[in-house]
């Protein structure tokens, strides 16, 4: 009957509950502080080159997640369509991670090298030329808008101060290696890197 005190009393329930949670929180949190497979970078897995970054930067700029996830779960109906389950040591890079929770479109963890880049850039100037159902919308400003190559580099110097591996000679060649691109061939260059990494894919 001690039930009854707590059931009577919402404030004692209230900080009870908040204790079990608590609790709970901190078994399946803590741990993962000290999971190697969890704060490791997974076989394979690299920093993004300069371009790829930049393409990362335009994929969050235009809002992309708002319609596609990355973030394969372990189920049969997935795994099947779109390749090996994510792990979470291929988002050790991912600052904020592109996991995403709403899919109108389809998944892209593992969208590199599905189709060429040519594709790509039909599909984002106007998607209905390629698939002629599809409520993805055009993004066709991104061919006619040159990428920052200063802030480029800036950005792979704020990474490494939090960790990233990235090289001095990364960084030094960095400029030059997206000099001229336009936003376009950026964010199709992140695409065309996303899953392709991973090594010992199914
Ligand atoms: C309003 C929702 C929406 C937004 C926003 C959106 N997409 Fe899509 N996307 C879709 C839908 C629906 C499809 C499936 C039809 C198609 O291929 O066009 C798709 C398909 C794709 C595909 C082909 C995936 C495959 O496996 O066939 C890629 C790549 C893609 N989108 C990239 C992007 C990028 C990059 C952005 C941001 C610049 C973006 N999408 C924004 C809805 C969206």
């Amino acid at each position: 009957m001690k039930h009854d005190i707590v059931e009577r009393k919402i404030g004692l329930m209230g900080v009870l509950v908040i204790l079990v949670i608590s609790i709970g929180g901190l078994v399946e949190i803590v741990p993962l502080f000290f999971s190697s497979q969890v704060r490791d970078p997974a076989p394979g897995i690299e920093p993004y080159s300069a371009i790829e970054l930049v393409g990362r930067d335009i994929y969050i700029r235009e809002g992309c997640y708002g319609c596609h996830s990355q973030m394969i779960r372990p189920f049969r109906s997935e795994t099947e369509r779109y390749g090996h389950y994510s792990l979470a040591g291929e988002s050790v890079y991912d600052r904020p991670f592109q996991f995403g929770s709403k899919r109108t479109g389809p998944d892209l963890a593992r969208v590199g090298g599905r189709y060429a880049d040519e594709w790509h850039r039909v599909h984002l100037m106007n998607p209905r030329d390629v698939v002629p159902e599809s409520n993805m919308p055009g993004y066709p400003w991104l061919a006619d808008r040159e990428v920052n190559p200063r802030a480029t580099v800036e950005r792979m110097q704020a990474l490494r101060a939090l960790g990233h591996p990235y090289t001095d000679e990364q960084i030094s060649t960095a400029e030059k290696d997206v000099s001229g691109k336009t936003e376009m061939q950026a964010l199709i260059a992140y695409l065309q890197g996303l899953g392709t990494n991973l090594q010992a894919r199914r």
